[in-house]
């Protein structure tokens, strides 16, 4: 069993570290590979490059998990929505048809999608036992952000959607099962964990919190533990309500983000593997400052299963150097 799965699913102390991002832009064999590949959605379907850039971050810093070089809006790619990628500004799909979106089938998904499941098999093979190998997926609230682009240059507009006027229900209930398709073909191809990412939770009016963020997490985390499969939430930017979501969807790891406090965050968190936290803009700072934050982590959650990573993923400006020298200090620590 691969270490990752093994502390998930035993819960044992012991170490492990890998980074959300980990494979990307701060990374120059990527850029490398990136510059002569100019369409990103593309670049996910090429099974043997996205394998090759998976590995990248194994290959220079011997981490313990690797992550499949993909994207959570594969999701609605697959689903009939066209992806851009417009600099500066983020993803840009196209207007979500609920007529092509309402009526695609599972082996349709599965044609779009092999590519991916493909470079999973590719990379489990050249991957050390040892190493996980984690497959992900957006949660649905997060992908809709997307899908109704909702996003207004930086900021969320939540105006968009109520003018919608969209049966939400419907939309989420189509996500789920097809996220949970993705999930079970990804680990059927040869990933052991999966992550789910529920990167814009933090904005969800409260009114709607359970309907948008709880309940689906926990009906795919459902889903996850009827598979056995190995299971991490991120619900970034909920705040105090981290540990009512612990309680409530029950996955078997956390992602805590950096304004979940560490040491408050021991006191509160039961019963589940703690991943990550620490803020990546740390990694720009000076090595002691690194070190110094780092320590708070690893010493706050000594005493139960703590998985090492960020509160978010790597930042495209990281010097590759800086990653280096924290694993290393981790590993010695
Ligand atoms: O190394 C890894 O973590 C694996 C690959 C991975 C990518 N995206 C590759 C990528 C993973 C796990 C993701 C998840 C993802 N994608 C999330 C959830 C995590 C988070 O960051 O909150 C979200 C919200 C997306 C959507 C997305 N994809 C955005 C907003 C962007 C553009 C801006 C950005 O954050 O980089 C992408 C593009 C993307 N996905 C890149 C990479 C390496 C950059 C592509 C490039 O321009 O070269």
């Amino acid at each position: 069993m691969s270490n990752l799965k093994k502390i998930l699913m035993d819960k044992k102390t012991c170490k492990s570290i890998w980074f959300m991002r980990q494979a990307g832009r701060y990374l120059p064999e990527f850029r490398e590979i990136r510059s002569k590949n100019n369409n990103f959605i593309n670049l996910c379907l090429d099974s043997e490059l996205s394998s090759e850039i998976t590995l990248q971050p194994i290959k220079r810093f011997d981490l313990d998990s690797a992550i499949i070089f993909s994207d959570i809006l594969m999701v609605p790619f697959a689903l009939g929505q066209n992806v851009k990628f417009v600099k500066n500004e983020g993803p840009e799909l196209s207007e979500l048809n609920l007529d092509i979106f309402l009526n695609k089938t599972n082996e349709e998904f599965y044609e779009t999608l092999k590519p991916v499941y493909k470079a999973i098999n590719l990379t489990r093979k050249k991957l050390n036992k040892e190493k996980s190998l984690i497959g992900f997926v957006g949660a649905p609230w997060t992908l809709i952000v997307y899908m109704l682009n909702l996003r207004n240059g930086k900021k969320i507009d939540l105006n968009r959607l109520i003018n919608k006027k969209l049966n939400l229900e419907i939309i989420f209930e189509k996500l789920i099962k097809f996220i949970n398709f993705h999930i079970k073909e990804q680990t059927k191809a040869g990933a052991d964990v999966v992550q789910i990412f529920d990167s814009w939770a933090g904005i969800i009016p409260e009114k709607n919190f359970n309907d948008f963020c709880i309940n689906p997490n926990k009906e795919i985390v459902k889903f996850c533990k009827k598979e056995n499969i190995s299971n991490i939430c991120f619900p970034k930017g909920i705040k105090d309500k981290y540990f009512d979501f612990v309680d409530d969807v029950k996955p078997n790891g956390i992602n805590l983000d950096y304004e979940v406090d560490p040491i408050h965050a021991r006191k509160k968190i039961k019963d589940v593997v703690v991943q990550g936290g620490m803020d990546p803009r740390v990694l720009l700072k000076s090595d002691d400052e690194i070190y110094k934050t780092a320590t708070k982590y690893i010493d706050a959650f000594k005493d139960i299963p703590y998985v090492f990573n960020l509160g978010h993923g790597l930042l495209p400006e990281t010097d590759p150097d800086k990653v280096r020298k924290l694993i290393k200090f981790y590993r010695e620590h």
